[in-house]
């Protein structure tokens, strides 16, 4: 069903295909989940169509305050129309509660909660297990100018206290989240904005209450229900009452 369109880029979660117009691509989410630098695999079956619908929820309430992003409208349970960037080739994280590697590197008890919000950047390359880099790296070698990563440190901080309060608000703690920014050019002057995905592959989000784990985390420590986790996320945002017929349906 996408076979025509050319291929721009194949990633571990997602494809990019050209677009319908120059400046424009279409981002395709795909069933599969990798971990550990895609040592683990697995195909969860519904995955790409919940992480199309909670991305998109996500885009469009970070646009409506003020945040530009990538996103310009989902076009089918699978695909979304996006603004074609030129990729940062870093993978921000930011963190509110110790977990995973942070917890490994530092030997913190998971569940800390951090003094003060965390951004931390590591280099997009899967070959060196993506490092983690400092602001000197990032100039020192041209990934980013220092206004660039002002700006995305500024975005990011913005980005997480919206997300935050969102799941907050429906009884979920962002312990943390990875995003990417891109350049996109007005002439001779380029803007960073949110690309990629935000979904729980991306973020780390436990139950208010309980601390369950509703993330990619039950798959990389093999907690089973994964796609009842997603949509569970989903249904709590608000979004995806139709979901179950549509994993039970199968649709690719
Ligand atoms: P982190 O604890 O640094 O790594 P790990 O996944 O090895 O425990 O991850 C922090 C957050 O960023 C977490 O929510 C997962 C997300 N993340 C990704 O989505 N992709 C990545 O490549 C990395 C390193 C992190």
């Amino acid at each position: 069903m996408t076979t025509r369109r050319k291929k721009i880029y194949e990633g571990k979660a997602k494809i990019l295909y050209e677009g319908p117009e120059p400046g424009t691509l279409i981002q395709y989410f795909k069933d599969d989940a990798t971990a550990f630098n895609a040592q683990k695999k697995a195909v969860l079956e519904g995955k790409g169509v919940i992480n199309n619908r909670i991305s998109e929820f996500v885009m469009l309430k970070l646009g409506a305050v003020g945040i530009p992003t990538h996103f310009i409208k989902r076009m089918n349970l699978r695909e979304q129309l996006i603004k074609e960037v030129e990729i940062i080739p870093l993978e921000v994280i930011c963190r509110n509660i110790v977990a995973g590697g942070l917890a490994t590197r530092l030997g913190l008890e998971e569940g800390t909660p951090l003094p003060r919000s965390i951004i931390e950047f590591c280099l997009k390359d899967d070959k060196l297990n993506d490092p983690m880099v400092t602001e000197e790296h990032i100039t020192a070698f041209n990934w980013a100018s220092t206004q660039e990563i002002d700006d995305i440190m500024a975005m990011t901080l913005r980005i997480n206290d919206f997300l935050c309060g969102m799941f907050s608000a429906v009884g979920i703690t962002l312990v943390d989240f990875k995003i990417e920014y891109g350049r996109v050019y007005d002439g001779e002057f380029a803007r960073v904005i949110l690309a990629d995905e935000i979904s729980p592959d991306s973020c780390r989000l436990w139950d208010s209450t309980t601390n369950e784990k509703l993330d990619k985390d039950r798959f990389r420590r093999d907690m089973g229900e994964i796609i009842e986790s997603y949509t569970e996320v989903a249904r709590r945002l608000g979004i995806m009452k139709e979901m179950p017929t549509v994993i039970r349906g199968g649709l690719h």
